[in-house]
């Protein structure tokens, strides 16, 4: 199965299906092995993962596949200078880097062949990233789960709008999708690929404790709240957490109480430990679209295959008159 696209072009992968990076959950060799494999797009979270594991990660990934993947690195991460002169040396297909500028590291990475995909929340940020040159941009909307940006503008506004503004650039659309019919909607917005996070928690292959997966399965799209405004906020699901944080943030809490409760947990406590209940479980609204625990490859493929049939399906302009693929037409 091949779907060609700006994206598909520029790196060299058969599907325009992204793997997002998800600390802990793909800071792995696994995730993005079995997505890469399957025509996908595998992407190593490298942000909490310590040097050695990140190489030996590497090593296991270069070993598994002859096809392109990424390495996902925060660039504000403490240590990410160091990690990144790491991986300058292995050379990975593609860097997706998001929290930071491009400006300081992009040539080097150029320089020995590697693909830039630059994060983005805004068009103002788009706008740098584009001007500095990046080779596209993931678009990230409110609907996502981990770091959604703060202003709350949705992926379907913000992708239009950049896809919209930046024609030349691919942009890959980032937050709510969860199967082929999100991805034919991220390319009618004039994307050429879409980024899947949290549809991969569900996985065989996701690094995540089995109470996290449970608890994505069973959530409402509604259960994926936003908290920590003010304070580089995340999506999370509802638990004791979110509401001692949603609390506070109700009674106007100052700034030092807020961020005391917000920085008591982190995501490896309920990614790692299973601690579901007090946690913060970062996962998004497409939530409430996850169902079942299924192999990555399988996703992918699903993904592609419901992509096809679906734009297949869609209803035809003819004659100025919109009319449905089946059942009767009405006449002008
Ligand atoms: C558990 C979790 C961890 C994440 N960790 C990272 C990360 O380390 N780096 C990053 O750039 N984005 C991270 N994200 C955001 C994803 O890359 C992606 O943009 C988001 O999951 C897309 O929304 P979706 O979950 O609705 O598919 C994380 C998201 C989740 C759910």
């Amino acid at each position: 199965m091949r779907v060609d696209t700006a994206l598909t072009r520029l790196i060299g992968m058969d599907l325009p299906i992204v793997q997002a990076g998800m600390s802990w959950v793909s800071s792995n060799a696994e995730l993005p092995l079995a997505v890469s494999n399957a025509g996908g797009l595998g992407v190593i979270a490298a942000g909490p993962m310590r040097l050695p594991d990140l190489n030996e990660c590497l090593t296991q990934i270069r070993t598994g596949t002859d096809r392109p993947w990424a390495v996902n690195m925060p660039l504000y991460r403490k240590g990410a200078d160091e990690a990144i002169v790491d991986l300058i040396e292995h050379a990975p297909p593609v860097i997706i880097a998001s929290q930071g500028g491009p400006k300081k590291h992009l040539g080097a990475f150029h320089q020995v062949g590697t693909k830039w995909l630059h994060v983005v929340t805004s068009l103002k940020h788009a706008a740098k990233a584009a001007e500095s040159g990046v080779d596209g941009l993931v678009v990230v909307g409110a609907e996502a789960g981990g770091h959604p940006p703060e202003h709350g503008v949705t992926t379907l506004v913000l992708t239009r709008l950049i896809a919209r503004e930046f024609p030349d650039v691919p942009v890959v659309a980032a937050g709510g999708f969860a199967d082929g019919k999100g991805l034919a909607a991220a390319l009618s917005l004039g994307a050429a690929g879409a980024q899947f996070g949290t549809r991969f928690i569900a996985t065989n292959e996701a690094t995540v404790h089995e109470s996290y997966q449970q608890r994505v399965l069973d959530a409402a799209a509604e259960d994926a709240v936003l908290v920590g405004r003010g304070l580089s906020p995340i999506r999370a699901l509802r638990n004791e957490f979110t509401d001692t944080m949603h609390n506070l943030e109700r009674q106007g809490a100052d700034e030092d109480d807020r961020r005391e409760v917000f920085s008591s947990t982190v995501l490896r406590q309920a990614a790692k430990d299973g601690e579901v209940g007090t946690g913060k479980v970062e996962a998004g609204q497409s939530s409430g679209l996850v169902s079942a625990v299924r192999p990555a490859a399988e996703v992918v493929r699903q993904i592609a295959a419901e992509y096809g049939a679906t734009v297949a399906g869609l209803p035809r302009l003819t004659d100025g008159v919109v009319r449905e693929t089946v059942g009767v037409v009405a006449s002008a």
